[in-house]
């Protein structure tokens, strides 16, 4: 490689070269991409990080040299002395910084030969994402991954920057440390020196900045990885990256100020988008409502209504069955879709609602004088008006019915909506980047099952201070000063303002179901802290990887990660996790299980 190497420095990257630099010298350096050969010339597209130059061997001023060109295949790593020049009217590529020049070679050095790469370099590469990421370092060679990777870096730095110039000192927190409160399953580390112990890979660093604030570091920031062992999606991954942020002194609306003056600077300094401040907000339960999901789509509307006033009296007994039981009776106008859904799509329609657990979906279809419904036969005609008129109705649109106990119609219908948003392409072509807040998150979920509450986001986060009485009469009714930010759809990060009052957490463990042992044995050094002296503190943490795929334009997680997982919690191109030596297994003091 010395060898190869002597008396070649690379002028730059390939990008650097414009028309401004025709008649210079120069060596770059780069892998092969494309060869073309037409005769007494061959042209080759060299790649780099930067993007691409065009270098020319002409046979005619060197034969020796076209010869050497002439054994050249993609992918080898080559350096070319030459001079830049402008290249012939007709061979201009306008589409490319470097699309005015080439490079008459003067001297080729074949620094490295490569093999026939195993996957389509081609940018659209057809090649499958498995055999993609098992050969990921060439994947990676690709300008349109490197792109993402370099935009990813440049968020980066502007993320810092950011919470730089407004206060914030990064610190770090451990990664070999005890299980924190996400709720998703730990990634274990088993101790050596302690035998029979674990550490947990952090699901966040929360507690550790929550104590942060303890210290005195009034304003914390940190991109950290951090690790969930939980069903895969195509937005998670088991080890993704925050972009944690904390705050003392501080309410909702400041966290939720210094927040939307960062994503501001963020989309315009990326993708020179403008963000109109302040970003919307929308209770927790007016998104319910309005659109069956604590992260609403609001690109488009299909909003959900309330009819049950309207039924309640009907002769459905479904609709009214659902009332009584404490249920409602939901609808979505699917506006345009009566005309253009066959039968069969309204069943399968309703069919898809199945999966989301519905036990049917009812629905009218309004022609131009009529309508066609299995269910209008059950309804007087004043409640259909009430009903046409409530829902907007007019001659072309769909109206699906869904009655049940409040929280599966919406879930069912906010499902719904965007699977009709789905198969209209109602989105396609749309720009928007529609930012929100939700707000007045509930501070506890019921768990049928368990019978008992957990935390919606997590058991440090504060009640709300009008809901404080509700603690111990209707806890359930209870809402958080906790806030999630929403793009497009997507939960993009979320958090909250914490408990800083000590008896208001011993509550909130209590109605978890935590006894004082269990607390203590879990969060202990966390409830201790709390008697020092808190002051009053909140925080967020954004998904940098959700925040990257947005940004990118890309809905696939993978895509922005120098190296994922796929679904199976795997490495493809490591193949990590993998089986250890029984040496490691007995330092450790493990020993497996047969199966
Ligand atoms: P939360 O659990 O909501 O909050 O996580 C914050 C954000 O992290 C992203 N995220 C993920 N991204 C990729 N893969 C995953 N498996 C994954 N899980 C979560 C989401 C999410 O909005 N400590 C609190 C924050 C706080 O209260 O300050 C927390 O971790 O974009
Ligand atoms: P049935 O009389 O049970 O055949 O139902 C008539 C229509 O009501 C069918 O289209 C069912 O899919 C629909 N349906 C059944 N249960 C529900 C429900 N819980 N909510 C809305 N529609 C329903």
């Amino acid at each position: 490689m010395a060898e190869l190497m002597k008396g070649m420095k690379r002028t730059g990257r390939l990008t650097d070269f414009s028309q401004d630099n025709i008649g210079e010298q120069v060596t770059v350096m780069g892998w092969v991409r494309k060869r073309r050969d037409l005769g007494g010339v061959i042209f080759i597209d060299l790649k780099d990080i930067s993007g691409i130059l065009q270098i020319v061997f002409k046979k005619e001023l060197n034969e020796e040299l076209f010869e050497k060109a002439e054994t050249l295949r993609n992918e080898y790593v080559i350096a070319v002395k030459g001079l830049i020049i402008k290249r012939d009217e007709e061979t201009i590529n306008p589409n490319l910084t470097t699309g005015y020049i080439e490079v008459v070679a003067s001297e080729l050095r074949i620094l490295s030969e490569a093999k026939t790469p195993p996957i389509d370099m081609e940018e659209n590469s057809k090649t499958n994402e498995l055999m993609r990421l098992k050969y990921r370092y060439l994947d990676l060679r690709r300008q349109t991954m490197q792109d993402i990777l370099l935009l990813r870096h440049r968020i980066y730095k502007i993320t810092r920057n950011f919470f730089d110039e407004n206060g914030f000192y990064e610190i770090e927190t451990p990664m070999l440390t005890k299980s924190t409160p996400e709720g998703a399953r730990d990634y274990l580390v088993p101790s050596r020196v302690n035998q029979g112990t674990f550490y947990a890979l952090p699901q966040s660093p929360q507690i550790f900045k929550q104590l942060l604030m303890l210290s005195g570091f009034d304003r914390y920031m940190q991109v950290v990885r951090c690790f969930r062992d939980e069903d895969l999606r195509a937005n998670r991954q088991p080890e993704f990256t925050q972009i944690d942020l904390e705050m003392s002194f501080v309410d909702v609306d400041d966290v939720i100020e210094v927040n939307e003056r960062y994503l501001k600077k963020l989309f315009k300094d990326t993708k020179n988008i403008d963000i109109a401040l302040p970003i919307k907000r929308m209770t927790y339960k007016e998104a319910m409502e309005r659109f069956g999901s604590d992260k609403p789509d609001t690109r488009f509307g299909i909003e959900i209504v309330d009819l049950s006033s309207a039924v309640k009296d009907c002769g459905f007994q479904v609709f009214t069955g659902a009332i009584k039981n404490g249920g409602s009776v939901r609808a979505i106008n699917a506006k345009g879709c009566g005309k253009i859904f066959s039968r069969r799509d309204i069943d399968s329609l309703g069919d898809y609602t199945k999966l989301f657990g519905s036990k049917g979906m009812a629905w009218i279809q309004v022609e131009q004088d009529n309508l066609k419904s299995a269910i209008t036969k059950f309804l007087s005609e004043e409640e259909i008006k009430t009903i046409l008129d409530l829902m907007d109705a007019a001659p072309g649109d769909l109206i699906c019915f869904i009655a049940d106990a409040d929280e599966k119609v919406f879930n069912i219908l906010g499902t719904l909506r965007l699977e009709i948003a789905r198969r209209t392409n109602l989105l396609d072509g749309n720009e928007e980047m529609n930012l929100l807040w939700v707000t007045e998150f509930p501070l506890l979920e019921y768990d049928e099952e368990q019978k008992r509450f957990s935390a919606k986001h997590h058991p440090f986060t504060s009640p709300m201070d009008e809901d404080l009485s509700l603690i111990d009469t209707d806890p359930g009714k209870v809402r958080a000063k906790a806030y999630d930010i929403v793009l497009n759809g997507e939960e993009l990060g979320g958090g909250s303002i914490r408990i800083y009052d000590q008896e208001v957490q011993r509550k909130m463990f209590s109605l978890l179901g935590f006894t004082d042992e269990d607390a203590q044995e879990r969060f202990g050094f966390l409830i201790d802290a709390l008697k020092y002296g808190t002051p009053p503190h909140g925080g967020l943490a954004y998904g940098l990887d959700r925040l990257v795929m947005s940004l990118a334009g890309t809905d696939n997680i993978r895509d922005v990660i120098a190296f994922p997982k796929i679904q199976n919690a795997s490495c493809p191109l490591s193949s990590a996790p993998s089986i250890v030596d029984k040496k490691q297994l007995d330092d450790l003091g493990i020993e497996l299980k047969k199966d």
